[in-house]
């Protein structure tokens, strides 16, 4: 086994981010894809997260000695800011930008993309059916050392692992986006995950510049999304009810809490797509005019449009133009 091999199944919004901060750690990683269709589309996303990775690491370099600067750089590609120094920083950016050039592949086949892996990361759609199906398709490739986890955001661990063929190598390991500056990483285990894998993944999540969060028992949402993910839907609520629109929903949470960014702002960062997937798992949005059915068919109107969030270029806002 090789490890320091980390190995990302889907090249998704979040795929992408974390196969990008493995390798700028030094990870050798692979991308596995299913078809050439999805090689077309994650190059391009490589190289833009790559660029923004290393746009907001020079962006770092006039924060050093600036008290405010702790608050501001980028906290997954730079461990210790307290000791960081200019020269410190060109270093570290010739490294990362060396590193998330020539450490990172792109495979289809599957055997070959997991071949000595230290670690699986499992980064597919929120599609239970679709990660079994994955699962069950990578049980025997995989060497029987290497970790799996899955950066699923609403499902359990437990609901897979029996399909893993390694249920106490299998884990959740959950990122947030824009993973460069949000760098939490929640680790939870299902009731057969082995403590030492469970204790090498919290080791794995630091190595790459994440903050393991650990949680002592399965939780849906983890602790993250137990509080996001129903704030995020109130927002909706109030948005499908016609109560306000989307940018006074946005002001008024930011003015009244100082946060950065409002619940569509948010939306538009994590991508329609995910907020439509999550949506439509809610019992009520299959009832004909329920209220969840009716922020489902308004998510779904703008998704057929290509409306899909800061990645498209449009969601709830335009990113176009300046
Ligand atoms: N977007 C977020 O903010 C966010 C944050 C944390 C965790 N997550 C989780 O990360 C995972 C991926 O989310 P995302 O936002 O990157 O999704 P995405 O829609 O951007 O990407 C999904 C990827 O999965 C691939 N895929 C779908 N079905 C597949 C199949 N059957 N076989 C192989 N590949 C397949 C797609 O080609 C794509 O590359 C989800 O489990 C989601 O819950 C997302």
């Amino acid at each position: 086994m090789n490890n320091k091999k980390a190995v990302v199944l889907g090249g998704g919004v979040l795929g992408t981010q974390i196969g990008l901060i493995c390798a700028f750690h030094g990870y050798d990683t692979t991308f596995w894809l299913r078809s050439e269709g999805s090689v077309g589309r994650t190059q391009p996303k490589i190289d833009r997260y790559s660029a923004l990775m290393l746009e907001d690491l020079a962006a770092a370099k006039p924060l050093i000695g600036n008290p405010m600067g702790r608050f501001m750089y980028p906290k997954g590609l730079i461990k210790d800011w307290d000791s960081m120094t200019p020269e410190k920083l060109d270093a570290l950016y010739e490294t990362g930008r060396k590193n998330m050039t020539e450490k990172v592949h792109i495979e289809l086949d599957r055997a070959a993309a997991v071949k000595d892996a230290y670690i699986v990361i499992e980064s597919m759609s929120e599609d239970p059916q679709a990660k079994i199906d994955v699962y069950t398709q990578f049980k025997d490739l995989l060497d029987p050392d290497t970790i799996l986890v899955t950066n699923s955001s609403t499902l359990l661990p437990s609901m897979f692992a029996e399909y893993t063929g390694r249920p106490e190598k299998y884990l959740s390991l959950h990122f947030a986006n824009t993973i460069w500056k949000n760098n939490t990483a929640e680790v939870m285990g299902h009731a057969g995950t082995g403590k030492e894998y469970y204790d090498e993944v919290v080791k794995f999540a630091a190595d790459i510049g994440m903050v393991p969060l650990q949680l002592h028992k399965e939780q849906p949402g983890y602790i993250l999304n137990s509080m996001l993910v129903p704030f995020l839907s109130a927002a909706q609520g109030l948005w499908a009810n016609g109560v306000a629109d989307p940018e006074t929903i946005d002001k008024t949470w930011q003015l009244a809490t100082g946060a950065p960014a409002g619940p569509f702002q948010i939306l538009d960062i994590v991508g329609l797509e995910t907020a439509y997937n999550i949506n439509q798992m809610k019992p009520a949005a299959q009832q004909e005019g329920s209220l969840e059915n009716r922020v489902g068919k308004l998510l779904k109107e703008k998704i057929d449009k290509g409306e899909t969030g800061v990645n498209a270029g449009k969601g709830f806002y335009d990113y176009t133009k300046k």
